[in-house]
């Protein structure tokens, strides 16, 4: 098992006798702002290239409390603190200027962080050189976001959160008819150096959404300076990074299925999507059940997929027999309601579930697994709010007794539940 995995596990013990403690003089911003002065493009309802990016992580609801507001996103987050940047090239689309961009989350625009000479491309940097027309996205964590709050679990959530962030760009994509796929094969440290990133911020990810032309990209001359600021470092996580970042064995995943889903109901979805803060315990049919799980199952284009096991924990749905299940398959048949709930740190989520979600991995691969999870979650949120259910992820679980319940030695990735 991958040894920044097993140093972040928690447990009973753990999570009483080494409680997180939160410096709130320290909270760091969600948003990453880039100088005022470069080129920003106002998104646009209207325009439908605009909607897919406003999709992928635009802000649709705002909470205000006491002395604070904050902005929920198409995009959950463990705890809203929103760890994911999303950059992205554009080459002959439509209405954009051939460049590398930004998503500007806060102004609802995306800014030019670069313009583009003709033999010029990131995808220099991939292990597939040829360019890409259309789009080529790029995620990155300023991990600081989330180990500020989560210490060094916080990786594992941003692993999640770029998860999530791969799924919303799928989803997306399909919404304009575009498959979405997703790349871990590429040279990220070179990409650091030329946006300017300082330790803080890394690469995990990317996705295509266009298609590749027979010329390869010869340069990248791009040299941004270094923009934002860490507040402060965590070796830990650092070390995961760097050691998770050589991938091995890579098979590639190239069939893609899309969804069955009426169009402007799942664009709806995606816009109304929000974590279910509680359950009222009435059950789900199975015919939701089999809707959602034929979906979770669907393959992810990507050049690295590695294998997420599906277990879920059948508290409430009507014509099937409560027990846990994996892959479809019964293991162990009995109500489990209160042991799931216990196992997800005691949340009731877990608990008052129609369904209660364990993905367990045991690759090689830790950073495209664990996105892989988070991807898988993040169909799980969308079709549930497509079938009007409630969902929620869940990050927080005690990782060995988990996986002494589900009888596995694969490291247990995410915890989601779902129901009424
Ligand atoms: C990786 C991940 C882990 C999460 N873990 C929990 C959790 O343990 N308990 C919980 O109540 N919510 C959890 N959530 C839900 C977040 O709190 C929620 O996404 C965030 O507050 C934003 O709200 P929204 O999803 O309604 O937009 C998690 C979400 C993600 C993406």
């Amino acid at each position: 098992m991958f040894t920044y995995h097993e140093a972040t596990k928690h447990s009973y013990f753990s999570v009483r006798y080494h409680p997180n403690r939160i410096d709130w003089e320290k909270q760091p911003s969600p948003f990453k702002i880039y100088n005022r002065f470069l080129r920003m493009v106002k998104l646009d309802d209207t325009k439908p290239l605009h909607r897919m990016l406003y999709r992928i992580g635009g802000i649709t609801a705002k909470k205000v409390y006491p002395g604070v507001e904050y902005y929920l996103r198409t995009i959950p987050s463990a705890g809203a603190l929103y760890p994911v940047e999303f950059y992205f090239q554009t080459r002959d689309v439509e209405g954009f200027e051939d460049g590398i961009w930004h998503f500007d989350v806060a102004n609802s625009a995306v800014k030019l962080l670069y313009r583009l000479g003709a033999e010029e491309g990131v995808e220099v940097h991939f292990a597939d050189k040829r360019k890409i027309r259309g789009f080529l996205f790029l995620l990155s964590t300023i991990y600081y976001r989330s180990s500020w709050k989560y210490k060094n679990r916080a990786f594992r959530y941003c692993l999640l959160d770029a998860g999530h962030g791969l799924g919303t760009i799928e989803a997306s994509a399909w919404l304009e008819d575009f498959a979405a796929n997703v790349r871990y094969r590429f040279d990220k440290p070179a990409l650091h150096e030329a946006f300017g990133f300082h330790e803080g911020e890394f690469f995990l990810s990317a996705a295509v959404v266009g298609a590749w032309e027979r010329e390869e990209a010869a340069y990248l001359d791009m040299r941004l300076p270094s923009a934002g600021t860490v507040y402060e470092r965590s070796p830990i996580i650092e070390e995961a990074y760097a050691d998770s970042l050589t991938l091995h064995g890579c098979k590639k995943m190239t069939r893609f299925e899309g969804f069955m889903f009426d169009k402007k109901r799942f664009d709806e979805a995606i816009y109304t999507r929000r974590s279910i803060r509680a359950f009222n315990r009435r059950p789900i049919s199975k015919a939701m059940l089999d809707i959602i799980l034929e979906n979770l199952r669907k393959p992810i284009l990507s050049d690295c997929d590695e294998a997420v096991t599906i277990w879920y924990v059948v508290n409430r749905v009507e014509g099937m027999e409560s027990g846990l299940y994996r892959e479809g398959k019964l293991c162990n048949a009995g109500d489990f309601s209160q042991k799931a709930g216990y196992l997800c740190l005691e949340q009731a989520l877990g608990s008052d579930s129609a369904v209660t979600f364990f993905l367990t991995s045991g690759s090689e691969n830790y950073q495209p697994a664990y996105q892989k999870a988070g991807h898988i979650g993040h169909r799980l949120y969308l079709v549930s709010s497509y079938l009007g259910l409630g969902c929620s992820g869940i990050g927080a679980y005690y990782d060995d007794e988990v996986a002494a319940f589900l009888e596995t030695d694969e490291m247990v990735l995410y915890a989601l539940a779902i129901g009424n």
